[in-house]
């Protein structure tokens, strides 16, 4: 894993919006979040960071790896995406790069996919990512309080490669999607929708014949260029989803909550893992959280948590460790790994 060193309590937060640090804490469980570094810290540079303490650990060099996955919702640039950026960066071989765009479950999504190209034999050593630079681009304003306060900057990332062990690595994983609610928790400014899906965020029609319907003069007078949530039905929603795929992982692999090792959810909100260890019935030992410290970081939440877990002894070769995030799309999904 890797953090930016710019840590930001709530108290530092109220400096510019109206909040407080027992709001935050109250409905979030976040202290602190980490903020990257202008100039020094982006979403692929941070990933390759990331990256290179993930090879370090497995042993392997920039040279051995044969594809990139990199997740995230935050990309230096609109295009090309992050991989590339970390192929030139970690100076890679002309392999494969694939950005995906899954937002808080994009790590889920990357797994399920090198699993496939390693269960294939396509590839023999997949390098995972998820990073996100929240900071550059969030409401600091009292208005985008909301969502402001919640999200963090950081990355994570995995190497992996296939096992002749018996009943070792990934047993499966489970996607998932509803796009009805879209809308609910989005960036939709700037983008290419021209107003179409939700009249509340079109454009200004421009003069000009062509063109002119991405950044607008109107978006940014308006201010309409932040992420935007809807936190209640976020809430809502997460709470059924979480518990739902959590299960259906452990009933495709005839297992049960009991067996659980450690569960990693995506660090959305301390309330959302409660309510899941409640739900599920899961000891507090069995649940990995660490949002307290570094907020949502989106798709690098899993990898970081895992990568703090592991760091701390709580995941040993045997576990079974349940990996399971939800998040905006709305796209959810789990993981159930035997460490
Ligand atoms: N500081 C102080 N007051 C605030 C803040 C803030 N940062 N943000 C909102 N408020 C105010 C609101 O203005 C409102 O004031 P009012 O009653 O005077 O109108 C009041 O607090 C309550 O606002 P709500 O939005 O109704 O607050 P809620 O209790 O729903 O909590 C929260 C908001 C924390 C976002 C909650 O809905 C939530 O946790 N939702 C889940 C969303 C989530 O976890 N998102 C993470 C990203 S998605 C993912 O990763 C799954």
């Amino acid at each position: 894993m890797y953090v930016p060193e710019n840590v930001v309590s709530n108290q530092d937060l109220t400096r510019v919006m109206d909040t407080s640090d027992e709001w935050i804490q109250e409905r979030t469980g976040i202290r602190e979040r980490r903020y990257a570094t202008r100039y020094k810290d982006t979403t692929a540079t941070m990933g390759a960071a990331a990256a290179r303490s993930a090879m370090e650990r497995a042993g392997v060099t920039a040279a051995d790896i044969d594809f990139i996955i990199f997740a995230t919702l935050s990309p230096d640039y609109f295009f090309p995406g992050c991989g590339v950026l970390v192929q030139r960066q970690l100076q890679m071989k002309e392999i494969g790069a694939l950005d995906i765009r899954n937002q808080c479950s994009g790590f889920i999504y990357g797994l399920s996919i090198a699993d496939q190209f390693i269960k294939t034999g396509m590839y023999k050593n997949i390098l995972l990512i998820g990073s996100e630079t929240h900071s550059y681009a969030l409401d600091f304003s009292t208005r985008g309080r909301n969502v402001s306060v919640i999200f963090g900057d950081g990355a994570g990332a995995v190497v992996l490669q296939p096992t002749e062990k018996d009943n070792q690595g990934i047993l499966s994983t489970h996607l998932h999607s509803d796009g009805n609610d879209a809308e609910l928790l989005s960036m939709p400014n700037p983008g290419f929708h021209a107003g179409y899906f939700w009249e509340q965020v079109r454009p200004k029609e421009p003069e000009q014949p062509y063109g002119g319907m991405f950044i607008t003069q109107d978006l940014l007078d308006r201010e309409d260029i932040y992420p935007y949530m809807d936190g209640q039905a976020v809430f809502k929603k997460a709470v059924i989803k979480f518990p739902e795929v959590i299960m259906e992982a452990l009933e495709k692999n005839d297992l049960t909550t009991q067996d659980i090792s450690l569960l990693v959810p995506h660090q959305a909100n301390l309330r959302i893992a409660q309510f899941i260890q409640q739900h599920l019935q899961l000891r507090p030992e069995q649940v990995h959280n660490n949002i307290q410290r570094y907020g949502n970081t989106t798709a690098a939440s899993i990898p970081i948590a895992l990568c703090e877990a592991w760091e701390k002894g709580r995941v040993k070769e045997g576990d079974l460790v349940c990996l399971a995030a939800f998040g905006s799309g709305f796209t959810w999904g789990s993981a159930l790994l035997k460490w």
